[in-house]
């Protein structure tokens, strides 16, 4: 896999930013709206901070309203079927806005788009699209807008604009709007070389390429210095970090390098293949005060015969060391996963491997997925033997289990006093503070909004499976 890892020049951002410095001039005075609506995962959520960043170095005021918004940015999600759909529903009832307003920009990126057979879907369904690019490309959405408002400009000429570049790269340098202040994402990665038989990431995102550390570095230490407390390092298998770098670096050694900035945080990533979590890693994570005690390790299945047919490279049993190492070595960790039910040939004793897996562990939290057919996907191709209820009944068993282990692990944490985040507005009741546990669990809280951004202790008083409920002391 050793391919010529591309960087994106300076200069070639630098062009970027002239391009939005030119937008913003030919479009005068005035507020003007723009909005970027995110499908997907965090990786998704980092990457629309870059497009309100442009969006916003182009004069634009980001909003969430769309009927103000003069350019629509949808970021999609392909990696299961639902996401797609419901981005095909949401953009197609911009239809309305786009009749009313033609000169509106309607702007459709991310994953979706690098699929040829989406885009031409959306070249010849969805006409309302007037851009389209994929993830590949965001480092130069300026350029494609211009032309797309070149386009509009023209009478008559309804052309609209596609690309999808193939290769990935790593940008440096781009201008971001972050979401919040206490809280951020920190991409030190892209792409994914893991190609999990069931998955899309892989086709969509290009291979895995790693940020320079002292790049990763100096954010991570500018964010601190903006008074972030909590940063996310991002990645699709942030374990294999630093592969293909002419520096010798791995993920351990990142976390130990911002683990020494000066500061009051904490570190947390996603998300660690189990194939990839080593006990160097473990190591790294007990020995960094700021690296919170949470690992999410997704182990998809727990049957050997399945784990195989999805290509992910570790047993049933393996899967298992790593976890009791893991909390071998981080007391408190919070162990969290992902779980799909009914991949192709998934059997019901098959299934209840995963079940008594899960109930073995007792993930303080699990997604539950139930697997969805991706074209040009290996597993694409394997026949599917378990029917529709069946498979709806493996989900409704395993979620049910999950919530059982998740309740019973909150409630053993009532009486406790824990140091907690405090790192935004509470959506729960009379509970008008949210905030984090180190390793992650959600605590609402009720105090002074001032607090949001500070650290805090809380008394553990109630509990239900998603949350805990605490009072500071
Ligand atoms: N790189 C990360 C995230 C991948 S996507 C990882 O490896 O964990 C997040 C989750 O979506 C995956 O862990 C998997 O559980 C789920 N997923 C991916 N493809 C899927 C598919 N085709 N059907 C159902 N769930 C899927
Ligand atoms: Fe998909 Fe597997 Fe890569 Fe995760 S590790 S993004 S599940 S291919
Ligand atoms: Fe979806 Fe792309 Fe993330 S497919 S899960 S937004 S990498």
């Amino acid at each position: 896999m050793a391919l010529a890892r591309r960087e994106i020049a300076p200069e070639q951002i630098k062009e970027q930013m002239a391009v939005c410095a030119r937008l913003r001039a030919a479009r005068g005075e005035g507020e003007r709206f723009a909005m970027v609506d995110t499908y997907g995962c965090q990786q998704n959520e980092s990457d629309s901070e870059i497009l309100r960043g442009y969006l916003r170095e182009m004069g634009y005021t980001v909003t969430d309203d769309e009927q103000a918004a003069e350019v629509i940015v949808v970021n999609t999600c392909a990696v299961r079927e639902h996401a797609q759909m419901r981005v095909f529903g949401n953009v197609g009832a911009l239809t309305h806005i786009k009749r009313e307003h033609p000169e509106r920009i309607v702007v459709l990126c991310g994953c979706m788009a690098q699929s040829e057979t989406i885009r031409e879907q959306i070249r010849r369904s969805y006409r309302m699209v007037d851009l389209c690019f994929g993830p590949n490309d965001i480092w130069r959405f300026p350029e494609l807008l211009e032309r797309t408002f070149q386009v509009h400009g023209l009478p008559g000429n309804r052309s609209r604009v596609f690309e999808a570049t193939e290769e990935g790269a790593v940008i440096e340098g781009v201008p971001r709007a972050r979401d919040g202040s206490v809280k951020a994402w920190l991409t030190i990665m892209n792409g994914c070389n893991n190609f999990c038989s069931y998955c899309i990431v892989p086709y969509v995102r290009g291979r895995e390429r790693s940020r320079r550390p002292e790049e990763v570095v100096a954010e991570a230490a500018a964010l601190v210095a903006a008074g972030y407390r909590d940063i996310t390092l991002l990645g699709q298998n942030v374990n294999s970090y630093g592969r293909g770098l002419d520096e010798k670096v791995d993920f351990a050694d990142l976390l130990r390098r911002i683990n020494a900035i000066e500061g009051d945080f904490r570190i947390r990533f996603m998300t660690s293949h189990p194939k990839d979590a080593t006990e160097r890693l473990f190591e790294a994570m007990a020995e960094c005060e700021k690296c919170a005690p949470h690992i999410h390790l997704p182990v998809q299945s727990g049957s050997d015969r399945i784990l195989r047919a999805m290509n992910r490279h570790y047993t049933r049993s393996q899967y298992l060391t790593v976890a009791e190492t893991a909390r071998r070595y981080i007391p408190g960790l919070v162990l969290t996963t992902d779980v799909i039910v009914g991949f192709p040939g998934e059997t019901e004793e098959d299934f209840l491997d995963t079940l008594r897996l899960t109930e073995e562990v007792e993930f303080d939290s699990m997604f539950t997925f139930i697997y969805s057919r991706r074209p040009g996907t290996p597993a694409a191709e394997l026949p599917d033997n378990a029917s529709r209820e069946e498979i709806q009944s493996r989900f409704d068993r395993l979620v049910e289990s999950a919530n059982a282990v998740s309740a019973r692990l909150h409630r053993a944490q009532e009486g406790k006093t824990l140091r907690v985040l405090i790192d935004g507005p509470g959506r729960s009741g009379e509970y008008n503070l949210s905030s984090r546990t180190a390793g992650g669990r959600l605590v609402h809280l009720r105090g002074d909004e001032t607090l949001i951004g500070s650290w805090a202790d809380a008394r553990i008083t109630g509990s239900n499976t998603y949350a805990l409920f605490g009072e500071l002391v």
